[in-house]
Order: structure tokens, then sequence, then C-alpha cells
């Protein structure tokens, strides 16, 4: 099932949605949300940011309907929630070279050696995340698991994002950066966080 809103019905994937027609002016600067879990993210971008746009993918059903439906008794209307695996909606769903930001935090690490390709970020998905951003665009990956950092960041290297801490290394929080659900819980712990800030190049 997917759906945006308790009082949306389902959006049709067989051409690409109209975002401008949705989201007005804020589709101009539209965003991605990978796994929005709870929602303290998408929320959170969605009233700090009434002038941008952001699309959730979540694929648990009552994360996903719990956030659209916060997301409603908000009134964010530059957010939208979309119940599915992000890594097949994600195509269908935007433009090559049609959003400005990506945001994937602390995805489900697989522990297990055998469950490692059910990892979000594989090669595949690198390069698709890289087709999606604009020019210049931003992957906004966060994990606290070291081993999954390491190799995320040398798949998406690999396949061409320029990272702005360097070859191999990782970020340190923007001041106005937003925290998602997990995370803040992280800080207040002082849960170490591995932060990717990597970019499209532009041209
Ligand atoms: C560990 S939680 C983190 C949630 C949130 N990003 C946060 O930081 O609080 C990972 C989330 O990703 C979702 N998820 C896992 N694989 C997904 C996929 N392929 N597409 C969309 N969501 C996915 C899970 O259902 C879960 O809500």
């Amino acid at each position: 099932m997917i759906f945006s809103g308790p009082d949306d019905g389902p959006l049709a994937l067989d051409r690409l949605p109209d975002w401008g027609a949705r989201f007005g002016d804020a589709a101009a600067r539209l965003e991605l949300e990978i796994g929005c879990g709870h929602g303290g993210f998408a929320l959170a971008f969605g009233r700090r940011h009434p002038e941008r746009a952001l699309v959730g993918i979540e694929q648990r059903k009552a994360f996903a309907r719990l956030v659209a439906e916060k997301a409603a008794r908000q009134r964010l209307g530059n957010v939208l929630v979309l119940q599915g695996d992000g890594r097949l909606l994600a195509p269908r769903l935007f433009a090559a070279g049609s959003l400005a930001a990506i945001h994937v935090h602390f995805p489900d690490p697989w522990w297990k050696r055998r469950h490692v390709r059910r990892r979000l970020v594989d090669d595949r998905m690198s390069s698709l995340l890289l087709g999606l951003l604009a020019p210049g665009g931003l992957l906004d990956f966060r994990t606290d698991v070291e081993r999954y950092a390491l190799d995320a960041v040398a798949r998406l290297e690999e396949v061409g994002f320029r990272n702005e801490a360097g070859p191999g290394g990782f970020s340190e929080a923007p001041p106005d950066e937003l925290p998602s659900t997990r995370e803040k819980r992280y800080l207040e712990i002082g849960q170490r966080v591995w932060r990717l800030r990597l970019r499209r190049p532009p041209g």
C-alpha cells in the first residue's frame, strides 16, 4: 500500500508524479528521506523549511501511517510520506538529476554476514542515489555502525560521489543539522555517529 496522508488516495506510479502540482514552489528544492522511521527528521524538516519539500519513504506501514498523520495534523503541506521499499520506489518517483538532497539516517545494519546484501547502500543503490541527485546535490548518510560506515563510504566514492570530508573521511554535524528520532537518543547517551556528507560532482 502506498499513501501520503490520511485523506489521500494511492499515488499513481505509471508515470513520474508532478511534484510542482503537489508542492508548488517548494518542489524546486525537492529532497528525499529513505527509512524515515518515527519521523523525527521529516517532521522537523517540514516545520523548519516551508520553502523546501520532502518525500519520506518508509517500509513499515505503521510507521509510515504515523508520520503521515502527524504531518497532516501539523499541516505540513511540504512533507509527503509514502509506504514502500525506497529501493523500488525512488526511481519511479523522481527524474534523474532532480533531487537537491537525499537523507539516509541509521539504515538497518543487517549484522549477519549472510544478510549483508540486504543493506540499503549496496552498489546498485549507490549508483541510483548518485543519479537521482542534481549536480552538487547532497547525500546525507548517518549510521552508528562503523563497519557499515566504512563499507558505504568506499562504495559511494567508487560510483562517483565527492566527499566533503576528503576521501574516506567522515564529517562533523553542521550546526543547523536536524537529528532523526534515533539520533536524538544517541545524542543523549553520547553514542558516536559516523556521518557522510557526499556530493554529486557539479556539471
Ligand atoms: C533503524 S530505523 C531508523 C529510522 C530513522 N531514520 C531514524 O534515524 O530514527 C531504519 C528504518 O528504515 C526503514 N527501512 C528499512 N529498509 C527500507 C527500505 N528499503 N525502504 C524504506 N524504508 C526502509 C525501517 O522500516 C526503519 O523504520
